[in-house]
C-alpha cells in the first residue's frame, strides 16, 4: 500500500515510525513533515488544509490510504472533500467525515450529543452574544471555579478557568463581544468545574465497532507539578495506573459505546479515531471533551505499546471490519519527555542546532518541531521540539531512560519536566 500521513508533529512522527514497519507498508509520504519522519519517509511540501493539492498529489502517486494526524483538516472536511469525487473515492481516508469532526469542533454539539445520549459529562450551558445578559446572570448562580469554553477550534487555547464571578463574567464579554477567539467564541459553553484526575482513552471506530487502544495521561502545564501556562502537552505515560477494572468497564459502557451508538443513532457515518479526554472524579468517568484524533504527545506512548500491525488495524476500519479484529499490546510502562524550546508556550527562537542524537540510547525519538536546514543540520522549528519515549516495568524506570536521553540531547534554550506521570504514583 502507498499511504500518505498529513501533519508535521510527534503525532505524526510515531504514526510514521510504526507505519514503516509494516509489510502492507510500501511506500510512505508525510505531509509537510518534519527532520524524523525525512528519516523513514518522503515528505511532501504540502499545506494539511490544501485539499485540491493533496489530492492531486494523492492521485499522481497512486496514494490508497490517508491518515489525517490534526483536526483542522478534519473538522473542514477532507473526508467528504474525496468521497465527492469520483476520481478519490476508492482512497481510504482514516478520519472522520464534517458531521463526524464536529464532536470535535463545536463543544455545543459535543455537550447536547452527551446529553442526548446519557453520557456523563460537566453541567453546562451555552450563550451567545445575543443572549449575554443571560450568561452573566447564570454565572452570578454558579459555584467557581467555573469553566468557559469556546465552542470553535481555537488551538488548544478556548477554554479558560476562572477563579472569581468578576474575572469569569469580564472573560464572557470579552469571549462573545470582543471575540476573544473569533468566530470560535460566536458562541461560548459555561461549564461546571469538575474535580478529579484527567486521563485518555482512545478508541479506533469503522462506525459499526471499536477497538480500544492504550490509555495515556498526557502533562498541558509548562512547569513541574502541573504549574504554570498550558501547552500542547508535555509528555504523557501509558498505562495508567487508575485506568482498569471497574473504572475501564465504567469508560467502556458508560461513554464509548454509548458514543459508538449515538454516531450510528444520529446517521453519523464515523471512520477514524475518538480521543476522549476524561476526568476520573471519585471513580466515575466524566468526558471533558472529545477530539476527532489522536492525541500530542499521547500518541508516542500509544503507538510504542502496541504489537499489532497498525496498517492491518487501519485497513479493517476503513472496510468496516473491526468487529472480528484484536489488538496485541505490550505490557511495559512507556513514558515520553517533550523537549520544547525556550520560552515555549509564549515567543521563542527557532532554527537552534541540536545535536547528540547518537548518544540517546534506549529510547524512540519522535521529531516534533525540527527541520533540516540548508547544510543539513538538525535545526529547531517549533515549540514542541522533540518527545523521547522510554520503556521500563514502571513509570519510574520508563521515566528515568526518558530523561537519561533528554539530557543527551542539546540545543539552545532546551527545556523539559523532569516529573511526567510521577503524580500516579502513591
Ligand atoms: P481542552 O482545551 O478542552 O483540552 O481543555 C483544557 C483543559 O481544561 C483540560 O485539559 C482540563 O484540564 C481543563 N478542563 C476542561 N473542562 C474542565 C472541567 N469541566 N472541569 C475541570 N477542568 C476542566
Ligand atoms: N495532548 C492533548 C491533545 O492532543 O489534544
Amino acid at each position: 500500500m502507498k499511504i500518505l500521513i498529513l501533519g508535521s508533529g510527534g503525532r505524526e512522527h510515531a504514526f510514521a515510525w510504526k507505519i514503516a514497519q509494516s509489510n502492507h507498508c510500501e511506500e510512505l509520504f508525510v505531509a509537510p513533515g518534519n527532520a524524523g519522519t525525512a528519516q523513514i519517509a518522503t515528505n511532501i511540501a504540502l499545506g494539511v488544509n490544501d485539499f485540491e493539492a493533496i489530492a492531486n498529489f494523492a492521485t499522481e502517486k497512486k496514494i490508497d490510504l490517508i491518515l489525517v494526524g490534526p483536526e483542522a483538516p478534519l473538522v473542514a472536511g477532507i473526508a467528504d472533500y474525496f468521497a465527492a469525487n469520483e476520481q478519490l473515492q476508492h482512497i481510504k481516508i482514516i478520519g472522520p467525515n464534517k458531521q463526524g469532526a464536529i464532536l470535535e469542533g463545536s463543544k455545543d454539539f459535543s455537550k447536547n450529543f452527551m446529553r442526548k445520549y446519557n453520557i456523563p459529562t460537566a453541567q453546562s450551558q451555552t450563550f451567545t452574544k445575543d443572549t449575554l445578559e443571560e450568561g452573566l446572570a447564570y454565572l452570578a448562580t454558579q459555584n467557581t471555579p467555573i469553566v468557559l469554553k469556546a465552542d470553535g477550534l481555537a488551538a488548544g487555547k478556548g477554554v479558560i478557568i476562572s477563579e472569581t464571578l468578576e474575572h469569569a463574567q469580564a472573560t464572557l464579554k470579552e469571549m462573545l463581544v470582543d471575540a476573544k477567539f473569533g468566530d470560535a467564541s460566536a458562541r461560548v459553553v459555561i461549564e461546571e468545574f469538575l474535580q478529579g484526575i484527567e486521563m485518555s482513552s482512545f478508541v479506533i471506530t469503522d462506525g459499526n465497532d471499536y477497538c480500544l487502544l492504550p490509555e495515556a495521561k498526557d502533562y498541558k502545564r509548562i512547569g513541574e507539578k502541573d504549574t504554570g501556562l498550558n501547552t500542547g502537552g508535555m509528555g504523557a505515560v501509558s498505562p495508567v495506573p487508575f485506568a482498569k477494572g471497574d473504572f475501564m468497564q465504567k469508560v467502556e459502557d458508560q461513554v464509548i459505546r454509548p458514543t459508538i451508538e449515538g454516531l450510528k443513532a444520529e446517521g453519523i457515518q464515523y471512520i477514524g479515531f475518538i480521543f476522549f479526554g476524561l476526568m476520573n472524579v471519585g471513580g466515575n468517568p466524566y468526558v471533558i471533551e472529545y477530539n476527532a484524533r489522536m492525541g500530542d504527545p499521547e500518541t508516542e506512548v500509544v503507538l510504542p505499546r502496541v504489537k499489532s500491525d497498525l496498517v492491518e488495524l487501519l485497513i479493517a476500519t476503513a472496510d468496516n471490519k473491526l468487529q472480528d479484529y484484536t489488538l496485541e499490546l505490550d505490557p511495559r510502562t512507556a513514558a515520553t519527555v517533550m523537549l520544547v524550546s525556550g520560552g515555549y508556550p509564549e515567543s521563542y527562537e527557532k532554527g537552534k542546532t541540536m545535536t547528540g542524537f547518537d548518544q540517546a540510547q534506549d529510547v524512540i525519538l519522535f521529531h516534533a518541531g525540527t527541520k533540516t536546514n540548508d547544510t543539513g543540520e538538525t535545526v529547531t522549528n517549533g515549540g514542541r521540539v522533540i518527545a523521547l519515549t522510554g520503556f521500563g516495568n514502571d513509570i519510574p524506570q520508563a521515566l528515568d531512560k526518558s530523561k537519561a536521553a533528554a539530557e543527551q540531547i542539546s540545543f539552545e534554550g532546551k527545556y523539559y519536566r523532569k516529573d511526567i506521570g510521577l503524580d500516579l504514583l502513591n
